[in-house]
Parts: structure tokens; C-alpha cells; sequence
């Protein structure tokens, strides 16, 4: 693990990008989720995801698995995947409305709050209490979590500075498009989901979603709606770079219009901004719509990218506007699965011994030499975490 921290410090002087390692290395997969990811706030999920009290998912990203639970008040928690007792998994389906959370393997049973509530024959055959054993230490493992736009973020340590620090920068870029207090209107669309699993690592489909340089030979057709002439970058905050477009149309409709945010800034109709959030958050702004790609990482080199599509007001739901709804779901799959080609080439370009992090152009690379340079300040100021037992939740 040293020489990859040193590759990177290296490269971090003489600004070459990340080596090489920091793609492939399964060990360093699971350094990156304690040093990188645990300390800071990432994201796992959609609050859609369990949208009625009991309903439960399990989210596998980092080499390790997180429950996602709708309490009977409506609260979303997220606890570590694993009973108290002998350390099975406890949920390994999704579910919904279930009443309690019960381990497969000895049927001990969890409040949906986390709380240990039944241990069935502990003390014998019909005997579920015994002398010696107390429950009350065995509540479930809860990491701290905030749901902000419908996006579930965690914080794996419990030691980050409180979620509003972390989100704040990058919400007042986006009020000056949306307004203040604008995106209030925005809701999830039912039928605005997709996913795709790419064999690449999660840090190459941050650094593609940073540039528009790709733009004419890998989306030759959004390219000609939305070309690279009209896109310009930016990285003016500490946890988030991006590319934005000063010509956005609706140009996948196949329906009537959806309503756009009431609050947009009427001097900017036609701009759109796409920050990716560091570490695994991608955001599509448009005064239409709104979309969140969220990337989780099952492997050094496999990455699910989920998405959801978000509409304003009645437009998410209301069966006049489907059709709408589907076609711009479908145009957003088409672009991105023109992406999987490139992020999964830079994969396999990262196994090549030749390959030294490659070069910066300084117009069109600046957002990834951006990423690159938060990534080896956040993995220089690591230090090693004490426990992955988190606080409690917010
Ligand atoms: S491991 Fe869960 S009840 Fe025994
Ligand atoms: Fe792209």
C-alpha cells in the first residue's frame, strides 16, 4: 500500500494522474473505502427505494453490505448488514412491509429502529429470555445516514463534519440555476430508474462524467443537439467539479412537455449543469428534470451505476406526462450506455505497465486533474480509522 500512496504523492508533484494501482488493486479498493470514503459523506441509495415503513434493501457496495430501512415513523435508516449474534447477513433479499427485521439463521429479530427485540429459545425449547444475557447491548450496528434530494448519503466513520457543511457548496451553485428553495417541487418519478453495471472502476466513471471533450466521437448524437462548442467547465469547489451546456432543449420528447421549475433563473433557460459530488455522486440539472447517477463499488473494476429521474410536481407521477417521463429515460440510458465503452477501455488501459496516469490538457482535462488532486489530499490526510461502527444516526 505504501508505494501507491507514494505513486500518488508522486504524481501529485509532478501532476501526473492517479498510477495505476488505485484501478486495479482489490486491496486497495478496501484501503480507499476506510481512508477515502468512510471519513467523508457518499452516497448509497434512493430514498424510493424503501418508500413505505417496513420496506428494507440491501445495498452491497465496498466489499461490504448496508441495510436501508423505512421505520414504522417513516425515518430511513441504514444499519451494517449483519446480525449481532453469529454474524449471518440479515437481509438478503429486499423486502416490503415487513413488520421486524429477523435473522435466516436463529430467528433473532430486530425492531425496525435497530433495536434487538426477540432471541427465540435462547434460554432452551420455549424459552426465550435466559439469565446472563441481556439484549439491550445488541442493537443493530446504525451508520449515520441523511437523505437530501431523495439521495441517501452516509457517513461510514460517523466523524464527518455535519452533512449541511458537506452539501452546502455545491447547493448554492445549483440554487443560482434553480433557485432558492426551488428544487422543493422536485419528486421522483416512479418509472425514472435504470441501471447498469460497468467493468471499470468507480473513479473512471466519476472522470468521464467530468469532461465533454468525449462529446463529438462517443455521443455523436448529443453532440449534435447539445455540441462541445456550447459546454464549459468548472471546479470551483472543494468537493465537486463539472461541465455545464448553455443550449439545453428538450430533445428526446415524446409526449407533452413536462412543467419546468417555476423558480429557474429566467436568465439561464437554456443552461444545464452536471457536477459529479465527490466521491460517487453524478447530478443532471435541468430546469425540466433532474437526475442523479449514483456509483457504487462492487469490485476494484465492476461499478453499478444507478439512476433516478426526478420531475416537477404532478409531472413524476401523472400518467399524461409517461410518456415524456420514458423517453427522456431512454435518452439519458442511450447516452450513457454510449459511455460504458469508454470508461470500460480507460479499465483496461489501466493494466498496461506502460501507462504512467497520462497527461492533463489544460482546457479540457482541468476537472479531472481537479478530482485527481481532492482525491491525493484526501488520501494523504488519511489516517487510520478506529472502527467501522458508526454514531448514530442524525
Ligand atoms: S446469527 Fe443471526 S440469529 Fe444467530
Ligand atoms: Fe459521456
Amino acid at each position: 500500500m505504501r508505494s501507491i500512496l507514494d505513486a500518488i504523492e508522486a504524481g501529485r508533484q509532478g501532476d501526473n494522474g492517479l498510477p495505476n494501482a488505485v484501478y486495479t488493486s482489490p486491496e486497495f479498493m478496501h484501503w480507499e473505502r476506510d481512508h477515502l470514503f468512510a471519513p467523508g459523506w457518499f452516497a448509497i441509495g434512493f430514498g424510493a427505494d424503501v418508500a413505505t415503513p417496513g420496506d428494507m434493501r440491501r445495498v452491497d457496495a465496498l466489499g461490504q453490505s448496508m441495510l436501508v430501512v423505512r421505520d414504522r415513523s417513516n425515518a430511513l435508516r441504514v444499519f451494517h448488514n449483519v446480525c449481532r449474534h453469529r454474524g449471518r447477513r440479515l437481509l438478503d433479499e429486499d423486502c416490503r412491509h415487513a413488520a421486524a427485521i429477523r435473522c435466516p439463521y436463529h430467528a433473532w429479530t430486530y425492531a425496525l429502529d435497530g433495536t434487538l427485540r426477540g432471541t427465540p429459545h435462547v434460554g432452551g425449547a420455549g424459552v426465550h429470555e435466559v439469565a446472563g444475557f441481556d439484549k439491550n447491548p445488541y442493537s443493530l450496528f446504525t451508520i449515520r445516514s441523511h437523505v437530501w434530494r431523495d439521495i441517501v448519503f452516509i457517513n461510514l466513520d460517523g466523524n464527518a463534519p455535519p452533512f449541511e457543511t458537506f452539501i452546502a457548496p455545491v447547493e448554492a451553485r445549483l440554487a443560482r440555476l434553480w433557485g432558492d428553495g426551488g428544487a422543493e417541487s422536485l419528486q421522483p418519478a416512479a418509472d425514472g430508474f435504470l441501471e447498469m453495471e460497468v467493468v471499470s472502476n468507480w473513479k473512471l466513471a466519476v472522470e468521464n462524467y467530468l469532461e465533454a471533450y468525449h462529446l463529438p466521437v462517443v455521443h455523436p448524437g448529443l453532440n449534435s443537439y447539445s455540441p462541445l462548442a456550447n459546454h464549459y467547465a468548472y471546479h470551483d469547489g472543494a468537493d465537486y467539479a463539472g461541465q455545464g451546456v448553455t443550449s439545453y432543449r428538450p430533445n428526446f420528447l415524446a409526449g407533452p412537455a413536462v412543467p419546468t421549475l417555476p423558480t429557474w433563473n429566467v436568465d439561464q433557460l437554456h443552461t444545464a449543469e452536471y457536477p459529479a459530488l465527490y466521491p460517487n455522486t453524478l447530478l443532471g440539472v435541468q430546469n425540466d428534470h433532474f437526475f442523479v447517477m449514483i456509483l457504487l463499488p462492487l469490485a476494484c473494476d465492476r461499478t453499478l451505476e444507478r439512476v433516478e429521474l426526478q420531475f416537477v410536481g404532478e409531472a413524476a407521477s401523472a400518467t399524461d406526462y409517461r410518456k415524456t417521463r420514458l423517453s427522456i429515460l431512454e435518452g439519458w440510458r442511450s447516452v450513457f450506455a454510449e459511455d460504458v465503452s469508454a470508461v470500460e477501455g480507460m479499465q483496461a488501459g489501466r493494466y498496461s505497465p506502460a501507462f504512467d496516469g497520462g497527461v492533463f490538457t489544460p482546457l479540457q482535462d482541468a476537472a479531472t486533474r481537479h478530482f485527481h488532486r481532492w482525491f491525493a489530499r484526501r488520501v494523504g490526510a488519511a489516517t487510520p480509522r478506529q472502527s467501522l461502527r458508526a454514531a448514530t444516526a442524525e
